[in-house]
C-alpha cells in the first residue's frame, strides 16, 4: 500500500520543546497520529501530551533513529529538534554542528532508507538572512549570510536538505521562521527572561541602544504556518514565516513593562553583542499565497506572552531557580545571561 493510501502519521522531532509542543497540539487537534523524538536537553517530558508516542532519542544516535522509523513508520516528519540557542552556539560551536547538521543528516538518511511522503525542516529566518537593509524584505531566494555558529549550522543543514532533494529526490520543504514568543519558551530567551526578571524587580539588560529591529511573532501563528507548509507546501520549496513587520527591541521591552505595570527604570543598557544584526525583516507573501495569515500583532503577541508568564509561575519558577541557574553557571559563570538572536 502506498503512503498516500495510509493515514498521516507525523514524527515531530523536538516535540517536547517550545515550538514543537505547540505543533504536536495542532496535529492532535486535527486527529493525526503523532510521535515525538526528543533528547529532553531543553524540552520537557510533561510538554508532550498523553496519546503521543514518545521516544527519548538523540538525533546523533543513528540506531535510536532507526528504531523510531522502524516502529512508528512516519508518513511525515516535522523536524524541529535543534540546539536552538545562539548564545550556547557561541560557547560551544561544535555542538551545533553535531546536532543541527550531523543530527539532521542522520534524519535525512533514515528518511532515505524508510521513505516518507514529506519532511518539513525547520530552518531559521532572521539569523540565516543576516542584516536586512532598510526598505528591503528578505525573500526565500536570498542566499544565507549567517553570522553566528548557530545560524551557520542551520544554513548548512538547509543546504544539505536541498541537496538531498536534488540528489536523491527526497520530498522536502523548508520553513524559515522569525523570532517566536509565547507560552512554554525557555526563560533563557529574551522575552521570558525579561518578564521573569521584571517580576523579580531585576534589571532588564538591553543590548546597545536597543534599536535593533526584530519580528516577534506569536508562536501559534508560526505553528499555523508550519501546519500549512506540512499539508500544502510544495516539495522542494522554502517558506518564510513571520508577521512581515518589525519593531525595535526597546519597543518590545516598553510594551512588556507596561503590561506588567513595572517602571521603565528597570531597563539597563549593556554593551552590544559583537556582530549583532541591526535589522531582520522577511517577506511572507509566498506562505500567504497558500492561505495562511498571521493573526496577532507584535503588541498582542508580547502582551499575551507576558500574561502567560504572570499566570504560570509553576512552569518557569522551577526552571529559573533550579536547572536554569546550574545551566548558566556551568556555561557562563557569572557573566550576564541574554539571548536576543
Ligand atoms: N524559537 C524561535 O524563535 C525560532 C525561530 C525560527 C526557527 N526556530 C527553529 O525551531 C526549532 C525549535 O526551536 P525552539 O525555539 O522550540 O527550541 P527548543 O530548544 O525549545 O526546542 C528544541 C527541542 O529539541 C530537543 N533537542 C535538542 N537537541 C536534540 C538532540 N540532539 N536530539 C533530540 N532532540 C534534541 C530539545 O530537547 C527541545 O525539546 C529549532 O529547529 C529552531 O532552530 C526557532
Amino acid at each position: 500500500m502506498g503512503f498516500s493510501e495510509v493515514p498521516m502519521r507525523v514524527l515531530v522531532t523536538g516535540g517536547a520543546g517550545f515550538i514543537g509542543s505547540h505543533i504536536v497540539e495542532n496535529l492532535l487537534q486535527e486527529g493525526i497520529e503523532v510521535a515525538v523524538l526528543d533528547n529532553l536537553s531543553t524540552g520537557k517530558r510533561e510538554n508532550v501530551p498523553k496519546g503521543v508516542y514518545f521516544y527519548k532519542v538523540d538525533l546523533r544516535d543513528r540506531e535510536g533513529l532507526e528504531r523510531v522509523f522502524r516502529e512508528f513508520r512516519p508518513t511525515h516528519v516535522s523536524h524541529q529538534a535543534a540546539q536552538a540557542s545562539v548564545k550556547v552556539s557561541v560557547d560551544n560551536p561544535l555542538l551545533d554542528f553535531e546536532v543541527n547538521l550531523l543530527g539532521g543528516l542522520n534524519l535525512l538518511e533514515a528518511m532515505r532508507k524508510w521513505g516518507a511522503e514529506k519532511i518539513l525542516f525547520a530552518s531559521t529566518g532572521g539569523a540565516i538572512y543576516g542584516e536586512v537593509p532598510e526598505g528591503e524584505e528578505a525573500e526565500e531566494t536570498w542566499p544565507p549570510r549567517p553570522k553566528s555558529p548557530y545560524a551557520a549550522s542551520k544554513a548548512s543543514a538547509d543546504h544539505m536538505v536541498n541537496a538531498y532533494h536534488i540528489t536523491y529526490g527526497l520530498p522536502v520543504t523548508i520553513s524559515r521562521g522569525a523570532n517566536n514568543i509565547g507560552p512554554y519558551q525557555h526563560p533563557e530567551k529574551v522575552v521570558p527572561l525579561f518578564v521573569t526578571n521584571a517580576l523579580n524587580d531585576m534589571p532588564l539588560p538591553v543590548y546597545g541602544d536597543g534599536k535593533q529591529m526584530r519580528d516577534y511573532q506569536y508562536v501559534l501563528d508560526h505553528c499555523a504556518g508550519i501546519d500549512v507548509v506540512l499539508h500544502k507546501g510544495v516539495i522542494g520549496e522554502t517558506y518564510n514565516i513571520g508577521t512581515g513587520k518589525e519593531i525595535t527591541n526597546l519597543e518590545m521591552v516598553e510594551i512588556l513593562l507596561d503590561e506588567l505595570g513595572k517602571p521603565r527604570s528597570l531597563i539597563q543598557h549593556v554593551e552590544d553583542r559583537q556582530g549583532h544584526d541591526r535589522r531582520y525583516c522577511m517577506n511572507v507573501d509566498k506562505l500567504r499565497a497558500l492561505g495562511w495569515e498571521p493573526q496577532y500583532t507584535h503588541e498582542q503577541a508580547i502582551r499575551m506572552t507576558v500574561r502567560w508568564y504572570v499566570e504560570n509561575r509553576w512552569w518557569w519558577e522551577p526552571i529559573r531557580n533550579g536547572e536554569f541557574k546550574e545551566f548558566y553557571q556551568r556555561l557562563y559563570g557569572n557573566r550576564k545571561v541574554l539571548d536576543v538572536s
